[in-house]
């Protein structure tokens, strides 16, 4: 992985923006951002901002195999385009091989817990592998830890279980996912990681269980082999005792702003002395100033703690579904209007890619 060019970029799955994915077992999205035919124009809008060089996308299984077996050639060749159309533009690609969605089969039969799911996912990769120009980096899964939490024990997302026995067995799962699929990934030549997760848990009483959250939820995946870290960081959550306190913050998910929670994540993940990459920060707003001062304490949150940070990520390059949430949340550097798909670059998403420029003006300068 590159030290001498940082990655400024923005990210999305495909679920959330592409459209059409009615074989994935979420319903909701609908035709989203209508970026499986967009993407050249959303790449030229990003690439227009003159700052950002990197792009975080996903590829969708249940396009590519939407039946078992039966695998898309066109599904395949369009990831094959969206990897080019990033590389002609001199934009980094990152591709994320699961993001959240599954093929409806595939979690009707049993999710993670069917004995081939392991063999199946590892199909599914060494078609994708073998389809997709190299890119610059592999996600194999993202946030495996969230994926176990809404789907297992909350109860929210696909499969909807609200049976924590089986957290434990499904995670154990995903992580020999992530190994099974890590050689064939690798073996393109590009680095692999998992998009990790992580939440700043803090005690609103003497004994609470904020320290076992920050055990159980955000260091569980941090020690499987892989070439760099993957970070996703937004927020801060309270705990009393052993209630989580309701989200007070000034965000439309709730979600307070707390970048210190980001330096306290690249201390913990620097321990592994492995490069990182915040694959995802972002703010969900219609006060498009609130984005550009969080963008701001964040980049200035990850330039303290000193870690080995090789790239940032704001999470979302386009206003798109958020998963429980719908369309309601504005994540986006690019507003979205989902009636006509017009889009409409903010202000924040200028601000951010100046303030990616001079940074890495000031690394050039500094003969770095
Ligand atoms: C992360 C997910 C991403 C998006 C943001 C807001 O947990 O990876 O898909 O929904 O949250």
């Amino acid at each position: 992985m590159s030290t001498d060019r940082f990655l400024w970029g923005a990210a999305t799955s495909a679920y959330q923006v592409e459209g059409g994915h009615f074989r994935a077992d979420w319903v909701g999205a609908g035709d989203a951002c209508a970026h499986d035919r967009l993407f050249p124009a959303d790449l030229d809008l990003m690439a227009g901002l003159g700052g950002l060089n990197a792009y975080r996308f996903s590829v969708e299984w249940s396009s590519i195999e939407g039946v078992r077996g039966e695998f898309d050639a066109d599904a395949l060749a369009h990831y094959g385009e969206m990897v080019r159309a990033c590389n002609a533009r001199a934009i980094s690609p990152i591709v994320t091989l699961w993001h959240f969605s599954l093929p409806k089969w595939f979690t009707e039969r049993g999710g993670w817990l069917h004995p081939d799911a392991i063999p199946d996912f590892l199909r599914f990769a060494e078609h994708v592998a073998a389809a997709l120009p190299r890119p610059e980096a592999w996600i194999s899964l993202n946030e495996p830890n969230v994926y176990v939490l809404a789907g297992y024990v909350a109860g929210l997302w696909p499969p909807r279980e609200k049976r924590p026995d089986l957290a434990l067995r499904v995670a154990s799962r995903l992580r020999a996912a992530h190994r099974a699929v890590l050689p064939v990934l690798r073996a393109t030549g590009a680095p692999v990681g998992i998009a990790h997760h992580y939440a700043a848990f803090a005690s609103a009483s003497a004994l609470s269980l904020a320290p076992v959250a920050d055990l159980v939820f955000n260091r569980h995946f941090l020690r499987e082999p892989a070439d760099f870290l993957g970070l996703n960081y937004y927020t801060r959550f309270h705990f009393a005792g052993l209630q989580m306190l309701p989200w007070r913050g000034p965000t439309q998910m709730g979600w307070e702003i707390y970048p210190e929670g980001l330096e306290e994540a690249l201390r913990l993940f620097g321990s592994r002395r492995l490069p990182i990459i915040v694959t995802e920060n972002g703010i969900a707003t219609e006060d498009d100033d609130l984005r550009t001062s969080y963008i701001a304490a964040h980049i200035a949150a990850m330039r303290r703690s000193g870690a080995d940070v090789r790239g940032y990520f704001y999470w979302s390059l386009l206003d798109n579904f958020e998963w429980s949430e719908g369309f309601r949340p504005k994540f986006g550097l690019i507003g979205v209007d989902f009636a006509t798909q017009a889009r409409a670059v903010r202000p924040s998403a200028h601000a951010y890619a100046q303030m990616a420029l001079n940074a890495s003006n000031g690394a050039r300068q500094a003969g770095q």
